[in-house]
């Protein structure tokens, strides 16, 4: 947690996550009495008070999305198609789904037992963190990123082998949804994720390539969480992907491609009435779909056509009082030099004819 006390000593502690504040405005708005299933998203600024490193910062975003009021697996493969298409429609192709089911308040208690049994005997040999976790919260040891907590926890009880039947069918389900839809994954033990409200499945995304904060999407279900803050039963699962680090990934991955595609059309104006013409007519042929641009600084005509050519223009058009009396002018493709005759009245042919000969 980011906390601080205020220059009067009021301590305040910035958002770290979204989800539970999601969940507060469902409960708040009442929004757990309209139809089921609700799907909310949200992106944000969050803020953690981690050792920062490449990946990791004190304030970082959040794209994150959250379905309310669906228990069926059906509902977490739904989500995790959501976040895995979201990825690939970024070019984040280098990433793995790692899954894993970490039980309900029904089966979790008596794997908690196993676990701390097993790590007691082995509390010596345990980073600080880790050995205060067994008081606190024991399953975080399993994905302590330490080399001798991570060997230790290798032969710890695994969650998946202390699930209730109804965590199993319901794990086991999320599985041949995923497999039906052709999505790999691989179940992973050791992800049993930071934060305290996740029940049955959680997932991560982890990308190669972008060091040791690989996990670019996070997510899981969160059954109890809405009854926890005061709402009703309602079932919850949803996933957060920091913008930050798709960022990195998208740089490393190769998919972040720098275009030097220019506008599709660049006004050279000369003088005053022309350039009040010239601007008109960007307004609508961008209203059109065109992207428009004219001379913004009063250069000359012959800097104005170095620069359309500067910036990659794929068409000019020379707008002066000639133009402007006759109510037509020579729109010139840059790619083969030809021109062509238009009427400066019908922004809609002008349109056509860029679009037509852009092909
Ligand atoms: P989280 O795994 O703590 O989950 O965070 C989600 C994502 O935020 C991570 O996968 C990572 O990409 C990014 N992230 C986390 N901490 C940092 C940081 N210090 N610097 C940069 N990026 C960071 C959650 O926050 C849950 N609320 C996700 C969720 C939604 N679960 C259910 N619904």
């Amino acid at each position: 947690m980011y906390t601080f006390a205020d220059r009067d000593g009021t301590s305040y502690t910035l958002r770290p996550e979204g989800t539970a504040s999601v969940a507060r405005a469902v409960v708040e708005n009442g929004l757990f009495g309209g139809t089921m299933p609700l799907k909310l998203f949200y992106i944000i600024n969050c803020f953690r008070h981690e050792r920062p490193q490449a990946g990791r910062y004190r304030e970082f975003y959040q794209f994150g999305a959250e379905l309310f009021g669906a228990e069926s697996p059906a509902a977490d493969a739904e989500l995790i198609m959501l976040a895995h298409d979201f990825l690939k429609a970024l070019g984040i192709g280098n990433t793995t789904l790692h899954i894993n089911s970490i039980g309900c308040p029904k089966c979790r208690p008596h794997y908690k037992e196993e676990l701390v049994k097993y790590f007691s005997l082995k509390k010596e040999r345990l980073c600080n963190t880790c050995q205060s976790r067994l008081e606190t919260n024991p399953l975080r040891i399993l994905d302590c990123k330490s080399p001798i907590c991570r060997e230790i926890a290798e032969n710890a009880p695994k969650t998946v082998d202390f699930l209730c039947d109804d965590c199993k069918n319901h794990f086991e389900g999320l599985k041949s949804r995923l497999k039906e839809v052709n999505i790999g994954f691989q179940v992973d033990v050791n992800i049993v994720r930071g934060l305290d409200y996740y029940t049955r499945t959680v997932f991560e995304f982890i990308s190669t390539g972008i060091g040791a904060q690989s996990t670019v999407c996070g997510g899981g279900r969160y059954d109890g969480l809405v009854h926890q803050i005061g709402g009703p039963e309602l079932s919850g699962i949803g996933f957060a992907a920091g913008i930050n680090r798709l960022a990195l990934a998208m740089e490393t991955g190769s998919a972040y491609v720098e275009s030097d595609e220019g506008p599709d059309l660049y006004i050279a104006a000369i003088g005053e009435n022309a350039s009040i013409k010239a601007a008109g007519l960007c307004a609508k042929l961008g209203e059109l779909g065109l992207v428009c641009e004219t001379d913004l600084v009063g250069r000359s005509l012959k800097a104005q056509m170095k620069y359309a050519n500067k910036i990659n223009s794929a068409f000019t058009l020379i707008l002066g009082d000639g133009e402007i009396s006759s109510g037509s002018a020579q729109l010139r493709n840059m790619k083969d030099g030809q021109q062509t005759d238009v009427d400066l009245s019908n922004a809609e042919s002008i349109f056509k004819t860029v679009k037509r000969e852009d092909v």
